[in-house]
């Protein structure tokens, strides 16, 4: 026993120098690659959002372990440095595309489609390319190991997996489609690709698997839960998508995290954060162009929202009758006004905006309960943010004062529960 132990590790002594060594020269052919493929993938990382996934809370970028909630519990991000031994550093860039394209690590074992790689299927092999450049030549290698997920057996095992790609992978790059222009193509590429806005978009099916992963299905993009958050519809709905949006409002909110509509919060803030305040005026002109031209799809089939003062003017002239409208004129009013339209785009409006009239109010609590505090722009934080009221209201009040904002000006959108809100605080606080 012992002398096999030690012929092993005598065969690992001779074995792990020349990995080291073949690791390494992977490492220095890409990093002699040209600057400028470099810095096209440094911008082709900033679309995909990795920073985002792949940095822990006040990590090293790129260095991995910020955790993941899957429905088969918690998994953690992964190393994607350059560094040979705990990073990526001994990727080809086959290895690159396949992690990539097919969810496949290097050494073969599958990555939990937290990973969003059935979005990244569809990126072109010169955007591969570039990205592999960046990922060796750009990134600073960091020595940090990665961290098992904490899944228990049998739901670890990865090989189910396989299966799960066989059924929803839809392998092959973006193809332009015919008799749409320039514009639509690649704003269609980049948020079905890189973007990988329907991860969070469209809502996900009975295997955690997204709906559809274009146009081509009704469900793309007609809004999703996921960690707490709904991703708000992004169709041509008018009351909870994006049909009284036109392409200046659309591509403010990508800007700047904010127009006359809504605010950007919860998950959508590291979007705007990392991602799409960075990208170019003629991709967010692209992204508006695809997004604007999605027929309204979703939303509950009630009338084509309107505003109207009155409808709230009554309960806030006597508070005392509408608990909520009492909570609303303690709380809230000062923000976002008595006429619920806030002082956009600094203070979110309430009346009308697509987030209120959502069925799932999902959003609604977990902003009310824990804030904003992220939105940076331009290196400058946004001036006013929502503050937390998870330690000044009860559950019932924050029932109370949502059901109220979803009821007034006209916005028609069904009550809030205390057992609603429960929840959420619960799951939201055991996630800090
Ligand atoms: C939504 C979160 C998310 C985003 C965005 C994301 N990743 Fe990942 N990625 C993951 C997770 C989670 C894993 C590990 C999955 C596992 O362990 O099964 C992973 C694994 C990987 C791996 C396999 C390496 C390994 O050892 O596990 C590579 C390569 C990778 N990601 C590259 C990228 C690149 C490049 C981008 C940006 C274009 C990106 N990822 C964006 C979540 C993300
Ligand atoms: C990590 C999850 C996540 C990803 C990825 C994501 N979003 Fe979002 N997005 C959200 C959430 C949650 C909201 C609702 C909160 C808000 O309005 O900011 C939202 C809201 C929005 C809104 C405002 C809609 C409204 O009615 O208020 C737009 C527009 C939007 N996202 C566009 C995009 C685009 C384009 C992409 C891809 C480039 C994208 N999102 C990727 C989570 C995400
Ligand atoms: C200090 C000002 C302030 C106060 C007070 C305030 N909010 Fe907000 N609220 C904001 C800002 C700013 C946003 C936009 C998100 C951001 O940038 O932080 C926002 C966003 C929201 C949103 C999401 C709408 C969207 O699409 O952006 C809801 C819902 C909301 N607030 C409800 C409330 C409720 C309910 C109260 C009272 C309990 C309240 N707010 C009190 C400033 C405030």
């Amino acid at each position: 026993m012992k002398n096999t132990l030690k012929g092993v590790g005598a065969a690992l002594c001779v074995a792990l120098p020349l990995l080291a060594l073949s690791q390494g020269s992977a490492r220095a052919a890409a990093q002699a690659a040209d600057p400028a493929l470099v810095q096209r993938g440094a911008y082709l990382a900033k679309v995909g959002d990795c920073v985002a996934c792949h940095t822990a809370p006040k990590g090293k970028p790129f260095a991995g372990g910020l955790p993941m909630t899957t429905p088969m519990g918690q998994i953690y991000t992964t190393n994607i440095t350059p560094d040979p031994n705990t990073g990526i550093g001994g990727y080809t860039e086959e290895d690159f595309a396949r992690a990539m394209r097919e969810g496949v690590a290097k050494d073969g074992h599958n990555l939990y489609p937290a990973m969003p790689y059935p979005s990244y299927a569809k990126v072109d092999d010169d955007d591969m390319k570039a990205l592999y450049a960046y990922f060796m030549g750009g990134v600073a290698p960091v020595q940090q190991a990665n961290r098992e997920a904490d899944i228990k057996w049998p739901l670890n095992m990865r090989w189910p997996l396989k299966f799960w790609n066989m059924v929803f992978l839809e392998k092959g790059a973006y193809q332009n489609k015919p008799g749409k222009d320039v514009a639509w193509n690649r704003g269609a590429y980049l948020i079905q690709g890189l973007g990988h806005c329907g991860s969070c978009h469209t809502p996900r099916g009975i295997a955690f698997q997204e709906k559809a992963l274009d146009e081509s299905g009704s469900a793309f993009l007609t809004g999703g839960l996921l960690d707490g958050w709904f991703a708000a519809n992004l169709t041509g709905e008018h009351n909870v998508g994006l049909g009284r949006w036109n392409d200046q409002d659309l591509q403010a909110f990508l800007k700047t995290g904010a127009n006359r509509h809504a605010s950007a919060f919860g998950s959508m803030t590291s979007v705007i954060n990392n991602s799409t305040q960075g990208l170019n005026d003629t991709d967010i002109a692209a992204m508006s162009t695809y997004l604007k031209s999605l027929p309204p799809a979703g939303g509950s089939g009630a009338p084509p929202y309107a505003y109207d003062p009155q409808a709230t003017k009554v309960s806030l002239n006597r508070p005392a009758n509408d608990a909520g409208a009492r909570v609303y004129t303690a709380y809230c009013m000062h923000c976002h006004g008595v006429d619920g339209r806030g002082f956009a785009p600094m203070l979110a409006p309430l009346a009308g905006n697509p987030n209120v009239l959502e069925k799932d109010p999902s959003s609604l609590i977990n902003v009310t309960l824990n804030g904003t505090q992220d939105l940076v722009i331009g290196g400058i934080p946004a001036p006013y943010p929502m503050p937390k009221y998870a330690p000044v209201l009860n559950d019932q009040q924050i029932a109370d004062v949502l059901s109220f904002v979803r009821a007034g000006w006209n916005n028609g959108a069904p009550v809030v529960s205390a057992a609603e809100v429960a929840k959420l605080r619960k799951s939201t606080q055991a996630a800090r």
